[in-house]
């Protein structure tokens, strides 16, 4: 809906505590993971997402009968009616994460029609790895235009060599491999929290899944999976957003439920931008903000490196921090669109190239009417909002619906000024 936005107001230092949402990244590939089991399992930490409500239409486009309790968090899965393996072009254009459907429909029916994936616009996002690998497990694939089909007589255990540690690559090649015959290994495998977690119920199933070096996923395949109950981890793109909030808002929140060693060198940075950290050892991060920030340069990469997800986030923190500093982008070659927005509303940062921005603290930020084109960009220009003097209006707010859930019901309650607004 286009004459729907957020309404953004200066805010004064965000403080309290708020509970962190499970993981986006990490249910949706775990709720792909349930086509590869008969029977019901039921997940717990659930986000209520528009990108978890297109898996749940995925899942139930394939068969699988599904009850969602969003109020509690619940998804109870019926994957035993699983009879297709088709999925209609216009699902797998709703969200990026509809690709790892792949990879389970490839070890349960050996065959699978899907169209290439939507989402975020952030880079070009070819899915050569994820179909270059299937090939060598034995599936042949064919190509018409924006469709794509899978079929094999026969899967086959092999040593799959990534060119990059892909996230989505490593969670589909995963899910097509715990149900072949003999030794699997993905090596250069991404090893993100959110693929530990789907190793994490797999193994609940009755996978035999182990970590060995170098970066290698080693599977050994086994006959069947049973369902499960398993509990998504909390999502720690969001418990960035939330500390970064606390930290331009000259705040000190505590969120109670966060996991800091998901976020290490993250929380080091923000340490080294001045502000406190205190990690509870039970559980839960406290950032007590500087008032006066310094200038820290970083760069993404995969976990354990800065995650690409913060990096709009962490340069709202860099615009209003002193001095000078770098962000160097080296997941995706698109992903600075929101920065035209934050040079609207008076941050200086200069786009070198595709995978590099300067940027020049600015002692103050102008509220202004921008438009989200990504889900993190949106949470961005919120957070710009938050230290910007006036009003901002962020429009584009089906981004934001995709990743965030309750976060400006969180913000408020940590004392944001902040309101959906539907004309
Ligand atoms: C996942 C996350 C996304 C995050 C990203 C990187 C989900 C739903 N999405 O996305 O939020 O930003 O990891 O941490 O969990 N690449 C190829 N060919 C491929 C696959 C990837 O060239 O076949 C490239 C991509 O263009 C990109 C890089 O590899 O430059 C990383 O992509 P990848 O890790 O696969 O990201 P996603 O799984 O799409």
């Amino acid at each position: 809906m286009h004459n729907e936005f957020i309404l953004v107001k200066k805010s004064g230092p965000l403080t309290g505590q708020v509970l962190v949402s499970g993981a986006k990244n990490a249910a949706l590939p775990i709720m792909a993971s349930l086509i590869l089991t008969s029977g019901v399992s039921v997940l717990k930490n659930v986000p209520h997402l528009t990108d978890i409500e297109s898996m749940v239409s995925l899942l139930e486009e394939l068969g699988a009968k599904v009850e969602a309790n969003y109020a509690m968090g619940t998804l109870t899965v019926d994957t035993t009616l699983i009879h297709s393996w088709h999925i209609p072009e216009y699902m797998m254009k709703k969200t990026r994460a509809s690709i790892v459907i792949l990879g389970p429909l490839l070890a349960r029916f050996k065959q699978a029609d899907v169209a290439f994936p939507g989402g975020d616009a952030i880079g070009a996002r070819p899915i050569d790895y994820h179909l270059k690998n299937f090939k060598k497990m034995g599936a042949q694939i064919t190509q018409m235009e924006d469709l794509i089909s899978l079929k094999a007589e026969k899967l086959f255990s092999q040593r799959f060599v990534l060119d990059y540690p892909s996230v989505g690559a490593t969670q589909n090649i995963l899910m097509a491999a715990v149900l072949v015959q003999g030794v699997s290994c993905i090596v250069n495998a991404a090893i993100e929290p959110e693929v530990m977690d789907l190793i994490g119920i797999l193994q609940k199933m009755g996978a035999q899944i182990s970590l060995e070096y170098p970066a290698t996923i080693k599977v050994v395949g086994v006959k069947k999976l049973h369902a499960v109950e398993y509990s998504i981890m909390t999502d720690r793109l969001e418990a960035g957003a939330l500390l970064i909030a606390a930290a331009i808002t000259g705040g000190d929140i505590t969120l109670p439920n966060a996991c800091a060693q998901d976020m290490e060198l993250f929380l080091m940075k923000l340490e080294e931008m001045g502000h406190e950290i205190i990690v509870d050892p039970q559980g839960g991060i406290r950032l007590k903000s500087s008032k006066n920030p310094v200038n820290v340069s970083f760069k993404t990469a995969p976990y354990p490196g800065i995650a690409t997800d913060l990096q709009p986030l962490i340069m709202v923190a860099q615009v209003v921090s002193n001095g000078k500093s770098e962000m160097i982008e080296t997941v995706f070659e698109n992903r600075f669109l929101h920065v035209p927005y934050l040079n609207l509303m008076g941050a200086r940062v200069e786009v070198l190239g595709s995978h590099k921005a300067v940027i020049i603290g600015v002692k103050k930020l102008q509220g202004a009417t921008v438009i989200a084109t990504d889900i993190r960009a949106s949470c961005a220009l919120v957070l710009a909002g938050l230290v910007a003097d006036g009003v901002t209006r962020v429009y584009g707010v089906s981004h934001w619906w995709r990743g965030y859930e309750s976060m400006d019901q969180k913000l408020r309650d940590l004392g944001a000024e902040i309101e959906f607004i539907k004309l």
